[in-house]
């Protein structure tokens, strides 16, 4: 055969080959794709993002709930096997605990006039409990950030061990706090004066139980209701941890004409650069359970105080949120 068709033939027979060759690699390639499509697709139908929007959930929700939570969590709300908005609202606010989820939801549905962001500052700091329904013991170990309120007691014997007394000049007498305290309070009084002229007094700090027990009967003479929203009952003071300060000044007797004054203003707006808190604000009854008490600090420490200033929250919502979590 001549060299020249037996080269031709070679040649057609790699080109058929070649044809055939490309069209199996394709055909090849497309089912290995689909089929790891297949694949994808099974493996998602398994995850809860994909579970929670078969209920109904849209797709933006049902990725923020999968990531968020926990899978028991996720097991519950598929459960209900309806969508239901208020998680994703809620897992939305700056101050979300996982484990309130429910909670959150729940105390929404009884009170729905409330925001979602108040509904969160309550059930964090239990007060959807009801006042003294519940009761833990206080952690003192956690120092100057030690949380004393309708919830936290502290044993009747608590008395810490560096209480030290006011300068008469700056108090009235027989007061006594933490050493820090005084020694913050008297920064801070010396700011007063040299600002204003006016001379901070401090009208009540320490108080052991049996102290509180006194103030508590005192005020419930008129009624329990107004008791519990003026003082707290025995063991659940902050005065019992020698953290909580009373401050008026010598122009202005009284804590509500304090909070008017300026010297009043100024300490609520100063006092955490010396590590307090205004500790009963306004507009914050249903979270702290007490009226306002523009007089009442408590000493939580500088950084502390700065942030509780900055994010405009009570020290219950802090302590819930960043401390006990
Ligand atoms: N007045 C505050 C709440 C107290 O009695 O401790
Ligand atoms: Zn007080």
């Amino acid at each position: 055969m001549p060299k020249r068709k037996k080269k031709l033939r070679l040649k057609k027979g790699f080109k058929r080959f070649l044809v055939y060759f490309l069209f199996f690699l394709i055909i090849g390639i497309y089912a290995i794709n689909q089929g790891i499509k297949i694949h994808k697709q099974f493996e998602y139908e398994k995850t809860y993002e994909y579970k929670i929007t078969t209920i109904g959930y849209p797709l933006e929700e049902a990725k923020k709930l999968s990531s968020t939570l926990p899978d028991e969590t996720l097991e519950k709300i598929l459960a209900e096997e309806k969508y239901n908005e208020l998680y994703y609202k809620f897992i939305n606010e700056k101050y979300f605990l996982t484990k309130n989820i429910f909670k959150y939801v729940e105390y929404y549905n009884e009170n729905s006039n409330l925001d979602y962001t108040r509904v969160v500052a309550i059930v964090n700091v239990h007060a959807n409990e009801g006042w003294y329904n519940i009761e833990y013991e206080t952690d003192i170990n956690k120092g100057y950030t030690m949380l004393v309120n309708k919830f936290y007691h502290l044993n009747n014997d608590y008395k810490r061990t560096d209480l030290v007394d006011f300068n008469l000049k700056y108090a009235y007498a027989e007061n006594s706090a933490a050493e820090i305290v005084v020694e913050k309070y008297d920064e801070m009084q010396a700011k007063v004066k040299e600002l204003f002229g006016v001379q901070l007094m401090i009208n009540s700090s320490y108080r052991s139980y049996e102290d509180q027990e006194i103030v508590y009967k005192e005020r419930q003479k008129v009624s329990t209701k107004y008791a519990d929203s003026v003082a707290a009952r025995p063991g659940h003071s902050e005065h019992q941890t020698g953290l909580g300060v009373d401050i008026t000044s010598l122009s202005h007797h009284s804590g509500e004409a304090f909070g008017e004054s300026e010297e009043g203003k100024w300490v609520k707006e100063n006092c955490y650069k010396y590590g307090f808190i205004i500790r009963y604000p306004e507009g914050k009854e249903d979270i702290t359970g007490y009226d306002n008490e523009p007089w009442h600090f408590r000493y939580v420490g500088e950084e502390v105080a700065k942030k509780i200033y900055e994010e405009q929250i009570t020290f219950d919502e802090y302590y819930a949120y960043y401390i006990e979590k």
